[in-house]
């Protein structure tokens, strides 16, 4: 018998609907889903904890709670992300343990746990804190293609994170890429080396395969597979869950869900998927088995088109398809997943526009450090140099990245209740992993963004029109009210949206394209004077390095940048004192764009 894991509260909704779901279409389906017999459903982790305080206006921790309420017979799953929990950093031991204790009070019964880099040291201390909870600890792989990725790895590690207390184990292929052999060998294997704990296969139907490949991992013993109730199914989400029970109905993997349930269910998602009819996008619905070549995520696809569109240089395309497998290859072969896709894609985007490592994020230096753990492959020597200066040697870590940082609960919670906002012990951990959007929320300045019935937007609605043609182009028309063109006005300057990345929200912030030049931008920024230092890239300034009578020479950090949701150094090309600065730190620049005067 083969059972399923439901992700229609989570995964699903999150590949194809941005992860907009309320708790409210959710709970009035709850009593049939319980009596299916799921053998765990993931309701809750990866982006369900983010999207809800940022746009919903919901408490991540009151959803739990009501879904535990509602399904008093399903084990309750999360994602979590080891040391990154629900988001895209790491955080200290002590707000992790926290994390996991109020998740399993709140209702939460399994955790899967894993690690961008399949780091297992990253992953010990959450899968130890589930068991003390008395969770139930999946750990799981992230599935890639590469040299070093091989079954033997996989089957190597998977012993290793049984042997580590795990409850059962899963292949996360969250690109959708696994082909019906990699799916049979991996789980054969692990079958073979005397792994007795449950293999849980999750999957995408990007490729196309995945169908097939689940059959395949069924015949070499597969225990779980991750599927999605049908109206929230197929393109970047799971296979549907009712055509995988009708497929091994009869067969020795027959789950035995009763298949009027499934219909009552599949009844109520079509009328929710109605609901979200303005996020539908027919690119997320279709089958890419572009993947199956450049091994390049669809999320992290879209946004590197979206970043080359931002830098002006849209034209560099396949260059950055091309380069992206380069630079994953010189920092040892990361799987493609947040928060490693950013920082592979964005390094690619740099080598094209501006020759290969000649500009290097802090972030792709602190990846190389091993700051988000161990890389899976080896790094040359060259590259260690090119990225972290000669004395590239000291600044590597050996230790896990987390050993390096100091407990954040106490301090965390001292200040929430300064601000006497702690109204619950889990708003402290709200609060401990998105400080800003976090706060915002528990102060109860969040807003719920709209539905449907609310369409169209007015102009001035923070969702611009750059964010619809981009990522909506289908639905232009009834997004946002047509007006003349001199009727447009900016709503606020820089207007920051989340990018998805592997279908995660990500925050950047944008200058509107077919805007007038808005009055909120930087006073006067002449475009070409004597002594003009130029910025190369598009993004906000984050740091001033230099002041009005400094000298700079050639090469000197005269500001930070943020672009592209890191961190960047930006140079003078000129020699002389600092006469002039036309930009402070928060101003949003172009390329192109006049900094200061150094003569
Ligand atoms: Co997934």
């Amino acid at each position: 018998m083969v059972q399923l894991h439901e992700q229609i509260f989570r995964d699903a909704h999150q590949s194809i609907l941005a992860t907009r779901m309320r708790t409210e279409d959710m709970l009035p389906i709850c009593p049939v889903i319980d009596k299916i017999g799921f053998f765990s459903f993931e309701v809750w982790g990866g982006a369900t904890f983010d999207v809800p305080i940022r746009y919903l206006n919901e408490d991540p921790w009151e959803r739990l709670k009501k879904m535990k309420s509602a399904l008093p017979n399903t084990p309750l799953q999360m994602l979590e992300r080891a040391m990154n929990i629900v988001a895209y950093w790491n955080f200290p031991d002590d707000i992790v343990k926290k994390f996991i204790y109020y998740a399993k009070k709140d209702g939460c019964d399994y955790f899967r746990v894993f690690d961008a880099l399949n780091d297992l040291r990253n992953m010990k201390v959450p899968i130890e804190a589930v068991k003390e909870v008395g969770g139930h600890a999946q750990g799981s792989l992230c599935y890639t293609i590469s040299p070093v990725h091989t079954v033997e790895r996989y089957v190597d590690d998977f012993r290793k994170l049984e042997k580590m207390g795990c409850d059962s184990l899963c292949i996360k292929d969250m690109a959708g890429m696994i082909s019906p052999k990699m799916a049979y060998d991996i789980i054969k294997e692990c079958k073979d080396a005397g792994i007795k704990i449950p293999i849980d296969l999750h999957s995408h139907c990007t490729s196309g395969m995945t169908g097939m490949a689940y059959m395949r991992a069924c015949e070499a013993g597969v225990d779980i597979l991750d599927t999605a109730i049908s109206p929230i199914s197929g393109g970047t989400g799971q296979p549907a869950t009712e055509s995988v029970v009708a497929a091994l109905k009869g067969t020795e993997y027959d789950t035995s869900y009763d298949m009027n349930l499934l219909m009552e269910c599949r009844e109520y998602f079509l009328k929710i998927w109605d609901k979200y009819r303005h996020l539908h996008r027919q690119t997320a619905l279709k089958v890419d088995p572009s993947v199956t070549v450049h091994q390049i995520p669809g999320g992290m696809l879209s946004n590197l088109v979206f970043q080359l569109e931002q830098q002006g240089a849209a034209d560099k395309y396949n260059e950055v398809l091309a380069e992206t497998p380069r630079v994953r290859k010189d920092l040892g072969y990361p799987p493609l997943v947040t928060p490693t896709s950013q920082v592979v894609g964005v390094q690619a985007v740099m080598n094209v526009l501006f020759g290969r490592y000649k500009k290097i994020p802090k972030e792709t230096k602190d990846y190389v450090k091993g700051m988000y753990g161990k890389p899976p492959g080896e790094i040359s020597k060259e590259i260690y140099k090119t990225i972290l200066g000669p004395k590239w040697k000291d600044e590597i870590i050996e230790c896990r990245p987390s050993d390096l940082l100091e407990p954040m609960y106490k301090k965390r919670k001292d200040e929430l209740e300064k601000m006497g906002l702690v109204k619950k012990p889990e708003d402290v951990i709200t609060y401990a992993i998105y400080p800003q959007v976090g706060l915002k929320f528990l102060k109860g300045e969040a807003n719920p963004e709209f539905t449907s019935e609310q369409l169209p937007l007015p102009f001035n609605h923070p969702l611009t029109r750059a964010m619809v043609n981009k990522y909506f182009p289908e639905h232009k028309q009834i997004w946002i009210e047509t007006e003349p063109p001199e009727a447009r006005k900016p709503a606020s300057i820089p207007i920051e949206f989340s990018v998805e990345v592997d279908g995660e929200a990500y925050e950047v912030k944008v200058t509107p394209t077919g805007f007038a030049v808005p009055s909120a931008a930087p006073a006067v920024k002449p475009k070409e004077i004597e002594g003009g230092v130029k910025s190369s890239m598009q993004g906000i300034i984050m740091k001033l390095k230099v002041k009005k009578g400094d000298k700079v020479k050639k090469g000197d950090v005269i500001l930070t940048i943020e672009a592209m949701k890191m961190e960047q150094e930006l140079t003078s090309d000129l020699e002389g004192e600092v006469k002039e600065i036309f930009v402070k730190e928060g101003d949003s620049v172009q390329p192109g764009d006049v900094l200061m005067q150094v003569m």
